[in-house]
């Protein structure tokens, strides 16, 4: 395996504030890894300063962020956007409230991959509902139809996922993508990101404060304590035996709320 993108000591401020701070890690192909800690803790930082969607307040002030010799801070907007989206995909906690409400799915979908691929409608009807089919969707037809406000919030968020896989990109970062399910769909999203890994050989960067999602899911986890690594290493080994203070508070925390 070959690794795919790198951090390097990056330091990330908002109006000169310091929200991360010194992170350092890397990503092979197909690898997942996990990012956890408590809220306010620099994880949606993390990943977003690698899609340069930290906002005007937000600034990577050291480091570099490295993905096939190119480093992603310092690139300009316009090769930022040609990198997210097919290079680099990203699904969020609430992929419904990304798509436009007047408008159906499908035309929201072929107005993505268009941004990207020149395609006709036909080629990407074909594109997409093999795709959905590969998902396990029965009716691919229905869910193109529909307008987003017609789907659960958990179909929503599998229409997400389908999105972003539709420009097959090579990593993926999912930002809380199971926090506002149901338990029942966590499952189904859950299911959903193991299959891209083996179907598709996507990296995936997965932030999620829900340990039971790491270990079923993550190669390596990540641990941020107030925008620093507490611990980075293998799943089984972080949570068999954690070496910090602050994961084995966040593993007991787990552990009461189960009781
Ligand atoms: N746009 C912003 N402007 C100012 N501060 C921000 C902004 N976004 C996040 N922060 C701050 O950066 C820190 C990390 O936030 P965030 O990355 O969202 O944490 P997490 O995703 O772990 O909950 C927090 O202290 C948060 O208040
Ligand atoms: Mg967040």
């Amino acid at each position: 395996m070959s690794e795919i993108i790198r951090y390097e000591h990056v330091d990330i401020s908002y109006k000169g504030e310091l929200a991360v701070h010194d992170v350092s890690f890397s990503v092979e192909e197909g690898e997942i890894l996990g990012i956890v800690g408590e809220s306010g803790s620099g994880k949606s930082t993390l990943i977003k300063a690698a899609m340069g969607l930290l906002g005007r307040d937000g600034l990577v002030t050291r480091g570099d962020i490295w993905y096939q010799g190119l480093d992603l801070p310092d690139l300009k907007p316009k090769e930022m956007r040609k990198i997210c989206g097919s290079e680099i995909g990203m699904i969020f906690q609430m992929a419904g409230s990304s798509f436009c409400p007047i408008r159906t799915v499908r035309a929201q979908l072929y107005e993505s991959v268009r941004e990207h691929e020149k395609l006709t409608k036909e080629e990407f009807e074909v594109q997409v509902t093999e795709l959905f089919e590969k998902f396990g969707f029965d009716d691919p037809k229905r869910i193109l139809d529909s307008y987003p406000f017609e789907l659960s919030g958990g179909m929503q968020q599998r229409v997400g996922i389908v999105a972003a896989m539709l420009l097959n990109p090579k990593i993926l970062m999912a930002d809380e993508p199971t926090s506002a399910l149901d338990v029942s769909v966590q499952k189904q999203v859950v299911d959903e990101m193991c299959m891209i890994r083996e179907k598709f050989g996507t990296t995936i960067l997965l932030v999620t404060h829900n340990l039971g999602v790491i270990r079923a899911m993550a190669d390596k986890v990540l641990v941020l304590e107030n925008g620093e690594v507490r611990e980075y290493g293998k799943t089984k080994e972080v949570l068999e035996n954690p070496q910090s203070e602050y994961t084995k508070k966040l593993l007991s925390a787990v552990l009461e709320l189960r009781r």
